[in-house]
């Protein structure tokens, strides 16, 4: 038997089959841990989100993206030499290797920004390889380093080529933050406006998506890092894994979803209606989540976040009426309730990208960048683990029994 720190519990069955022949069966993995860590602390049925015992309440209050990132990565917030130093190198790799243009040049015009990223990040690795003569330590805190800070500027890249437009360089004078907007919407004919509460916005947003202990994608990056591949390589399965629609794609879908809502009249009642039937594939997009059984606590700071930002652009979105609607409408269904759904970190977070001016399709890029440090840091307590294992599950099998092969002369 297992204890962790906040009493989670669990059985070691590490010999089960060794010893009893028996294997365990978890579709899904609901009720199966992967590892021991110290990173991040969740519970899902009172809402609490901790990095490193920090609430993420505090973080987002009080920190910026690039000093969550660090305190996930190291473990400690930074002392200000520290966090210096870490802004210095950030920005010492913040730019990409001129020859990457002609990737970016050679992707049909209306390819996904996700399969561009996971692409360039897998290609960082021809452009960076091994360094020679490094300690691993130097090796590794250089390479998340150039991860970090290249994968924010290429996010900026790919979007400027798809519209055709210059490509905006990173500035030494601008934080983490204001460098990715300025780098999206400067232009030679109309300078960008650097807002910091739109800047702290954006520190927020990514704050909010650092990590969450063992979700799809981060479990994808420590799959395939426990091959011992680069890290480049493990984090392209995790930009991969979040892709999808049921994980982090779900941001562009729950704009989408609110935009059909609004094309049919903004009543979303027949939307929650196709959600319950069985027969219709239909999900309420930013809605459920496989660990919080209550309110996701990003999802309140997010939707708080939404007026904050509409209020300083002076503007409104509508589609934040038909949100606060569905989710008042959804939270009074009986299904809704009995199946404990609330909305999550997806349901609010694409409204304040609208509001940003982040185009649509790159919402679940917005997740990536956001949730690297927690990749980088979950990838490298696996490598740092002296017990770490090629991860390899094993299987039931129901397929047929010995059977031979059957020349096709002889087939029916
Ligand atoms: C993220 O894991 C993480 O931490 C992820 C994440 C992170 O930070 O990394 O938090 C980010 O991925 C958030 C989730 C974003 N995805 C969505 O918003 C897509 C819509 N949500 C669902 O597809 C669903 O809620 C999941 C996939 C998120 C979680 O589903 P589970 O835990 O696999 O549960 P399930 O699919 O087996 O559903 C259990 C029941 C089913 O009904 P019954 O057959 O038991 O009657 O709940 C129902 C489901 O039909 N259900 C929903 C629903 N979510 C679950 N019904 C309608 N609409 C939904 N959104």
């Amino acid at each position: 038997m297992l204890e962790g720190t906040e009493g989670e519990k669990a059985i070691d069955i590490s010999r089960l089959r060794e010893l009893t022949k028996y294997i365990t069966l978890d579709p899904g993995f609901a009720n199966t841990g992967s590892c021991l860590s110290s990173i991040t602390f969740m519970d899902g049925e009172k809402g609490i989100l901790r990095y490193r015992g920090i609430p993420v309440q505090e973080l987002a209050e009080e920190s910026s993206f690039v000093e969550t990132a660090y305190l996930l990565i190291n473990g400690k917030l930074p002392n200000s030499n520290e966090l210096n130093r870490f802004r210095m190198l950030l920005n010492d790799h913040s730019l990409v290797h001129e020859d990457m243009r002609t990737f970016f040049q050679n992707f049909p015009r209306q390819s996904h920004p996700m399969g561009i990223l996971s692409s360039m990040v897998t290609a960082l690795r021809s452009f960076y390889p091994a360094l020679e003569g490094l300690s691993e330590t130097e090796e590794t805190t250089i390479t998340l380093t150039r991860l970090l800070s290249k994968v924010r500027t290429m996010a900026a890249m790919s979007y400027k080529m798809s519209r055709g437009h210059m490509v905006v360089y990173p500035r030494p004078d601008l934080s983490y933050c204001a460098n990715f907007l300025n780098m999206m919407f400067d232009s030679p004919v109309k300078h960008y406006h650097i807002d910091d509460d739109l800047v702290q916005a954006l520190n927020v947003f990514w704050i909010l998506h650092a990590d969450h202990e063992q979700n799809c994608s981060t479990a994808a990056v420590r799959l395939v890092g426990s091959a011992r591949v680069n890290l480049y390589a493990a984090i392209s399965a995790g930009i991969a894994a979040l892709w999808g629609p049921l994980h982090g794609g779900a941001n562009q879908k729950v704009i989408e979803m609110l935009e059909e809502i609004q094309a049919n009249g903004g009543d979303s009642r027949p939307f929650i209606e196709r959600a319950k039937d069985k027969k219709d594939p239909f999900r309420l997009m930013g809605f459920g989540h496989r660990v919080y059984k209550t309110y996701d606590p990003r999802a309140k700071i997010m939707k708080a976040m939404c007026d904050k930002v509409l209020d300083k652009l002076h503007t409104h979105d509508p589609l934040l009426d038909i949100a606060v609607q569905l989710e008042e409408v959804a939270r009074k269904d009986q299904y809704i309730i009995d199946h404990n759904l609330y909305p999550n970190v997806d349901f609010y977070s694409g409204i304040v990208l609208r509001a940003l001016g982040i185009p649509t399709n790159m919402f679940t890029v917005m997740f990536a960048i956001g949730r690297l440090p927690g990749w980088i840091a979950q990838w490298k307590e696996d490598a740092s683990d002296p017990n770490w294992k090629l991860s390899r599950p094993r299987q039931i099998y129901t397929g047929p029994n010995l059977s031979h092969y059957v020349l096709i002369k002889e087939r029916g």
